[in-house]
């Protein structure tokens, strides 16, 4: 089998990704009645490689091998030689020799590329500053279970033209449902990335009007991993784009709200609004162990069907 890559969602057909999502559910459903005894991933290892913090991604990875019945290695830029200076394709061509699959934390989605293009071995996008599509398939898997099919709904991202908004646009052209992008003025997203979402995807100023009958609603931190000194001008500039109860009773009233998290309460949403039933944040951050079960899955062994 070719080595496949996940460094955006593109990577996989919409097909592949429908099938992904669909083994997730199943996958979770089997854990919880089964326990950890699907264990396809005896004595194998992916590399985890971090240059930037995080809580949610390194443990639903890690638990994901161990409850796979193999291990992963957890490799900061800091203790690496990485973070002094080797090669990034000679790193990718080393684990190579070593690892079963590589995943990835960094800023540069060049770089991250670069490396994939080295690595003989699965590659994994686990964000860049450009992308963030392990978040997705948790949060179209979330919207899935609680909704039943995402096509032709619509989703609204209030907020940043970040990594995340990016990948919410490329899941609107794959999972093939329409997406109203929020924004700013001077915060939109990457123009590229835009058209080739075709009119699925539409940029609006105004989150009053953007979330009108809105069949979910998501947003992210105003200020990304690597921006913290623009937090102050962000913060300024981001007023009148904290999403509230408020503005969730504007969209439809089975309405569901998504943050990747880590959120800043009393910033890109209300102090109180996690609380509120329509938010299931917690679902969808459990829901990246599975999303990610699956993926090393077909990455590793292809489809498997049950
Ligand atoms: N949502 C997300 O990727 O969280 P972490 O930064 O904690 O991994
Ligand atoms: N946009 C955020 C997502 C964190 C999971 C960041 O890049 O910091």
């Amino acid at each position: 089998m070719a080595t496949r890559h996940f460094l955006t969602l593109l990577d996989l057909s919409p097909e592949e990704l429908r099938y992904l999502i669909q083994r997730a559910i199943t996958i979770k459903n089997g854990l919880k009645t089964h326990g950890p005894t699907y264990t396809p991933f005896a004595n194998r290892t992916l590399a985890m490689i971090f240059e930037k913090s995080s809580t949610r991604t390194r443990v639903s990875f890690e638990t994901a091998m161990a409850q796979f019945g193999g291990h992963a290695l957890f490799l900061s830029s800091r203790d690496t030689q990485l973070g002094r200076g080797e090669p990034i394709g000679d790193t990718a061509r080393v684990l190579s020799e070593m690892v079963d699959a590589v995943m990835i934390r960094t800023f540069s989605h060049e770089g991250l590329e670069a490396f994939a293009a080295a690595s003989t071995v699965p590659v994994i996008n686990a964000l860049t500053d450009d992308y963030h599509p392990c978040q997705l398939l948790a949060d179209v898997m979330t919207w899935t279970e609680l909704r039943g099919s995402v096509k032709d709904r619509t989703a609204v991202w209030i907020g940043d033209g970040n990594n995340m908004c990016h990948s919410w646009i490329n899941a609107a052209r794959q999972f093939d449902f329409r997406l109203r992008v929020c924004c700013p003025k001077g915060y939109e997203p990457r123009q590229d990335i835009l058209a080739a979402a075709g009119d699925r995807v539409t940029l609006l100023h105004d989150p009053a009007e953007a979330v009108v009958d809105a069949d979910l609603v998501t947003t992210d931190v105003w200020a990304s991993m690597g921006q913290e000194e623009e937090q102050a001008r962000r913060e300024a500039d981001f007023d009148g784009f904290q999403v509230t109860e408020a503005l969730l009773d504007r969209a439809r009233p089975d309405a569901l709200f998504l943050h990747c998290l880590p959120a800043h309460r009393g910033e890109e949403i209300s102090e109180t609004l996690l609380d509120d039933p329509r938010a299931v944040v917690w679902q969808e951050a459990g829901n990246r162990l599975h999303a990610q079960k699956a993926l090393i899955e077909f990455l590793l062994l292809g489809r498997v069907e049950g």
